[in-house]
């Protein structure tokens, strides 16, 4: 597995529970820092590899993931089909990519407070269908999953619940390189 824009390595965490091998860039040299610190353990294994990079420009040769994830990056990238582009170089003929984002209705909101969120890039459902079709995958769909049970189950305080309720706020881009 791949992860693009790693952040301090939650997701990693979680992922290499299943036993997977991963590597994973971010281009903020405090965040490899702390990926590398909360998952030491898989990283002493072999299993895991964090290096600082950009999106666009992915250190690595073709074909080499089975699949690609990126997490709260998208609204971040000035070159968003250029990094959708390496990620489908990178992934073998038959990988798989997941990009979860917020969507417009998130701007303003505790979820894409501003003034952070008049920077961000915000995206309609068929502009990220379309740029993953443009990037070399050949079907792309993006869902709604509401994220309130999982929000519940990992403890976010009641008073902040609500923000998980709905589906309209959450976008999961689901692509493939070839038909499944
Ligand atoms: C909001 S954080 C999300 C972190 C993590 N994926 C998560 O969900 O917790 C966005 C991350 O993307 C990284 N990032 C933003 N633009 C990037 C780029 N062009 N190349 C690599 N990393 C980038 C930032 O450094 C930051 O760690």
């Amino acid at each position: 597995m791949l992860e693009v824009g790693c952040g301090g390595g939650a997701f990693l965490h979680e992922a290499l529970k299943t036993g997977c091998r991963a590597s994973a860039i971010d281009h903020s040299n405090d965040m490899v820092r702390l990926a590398t610190q909360v998952n030491s353990g898989s990283i002493a294994e072999g299993r895991l590899k964090i290096v600082a990079g950009e999106a666009d420009t992915l250190p690595y040769p073709d074909g080499t993931f089975t699949c690609a994830v990126m997490t709260g990056v998208l609204g971040f990238l000035p070159d968003a089909l250029g990094t959708f582009k390496e990620i489908s170089r990178v992934l073998g003929c038959r990988g798989r990519f997941v990009a979860y984002t917020g969507s417009k209705s998130t701007r303003g909101t505790p979820a894409a407070p501003e003034p952070a969120a008049s920077r961000l890039h915000f995206y309609e459902d068929d502009e990220l269908e379309e740029m993953a079709r443009r990037a070399g995958f050949a079907t792309a769909k993006v869902e709604h999953p509401s994220l309130f049970e999982y929000a519940e189950k990992a403890g976010v305080p009641q008073q902040d619940l609500n923000l998980f309720k709905g589906t309209g706020g959450s976008q999961l881009l689901v692509a493939y390189k070839t038909r499944p």
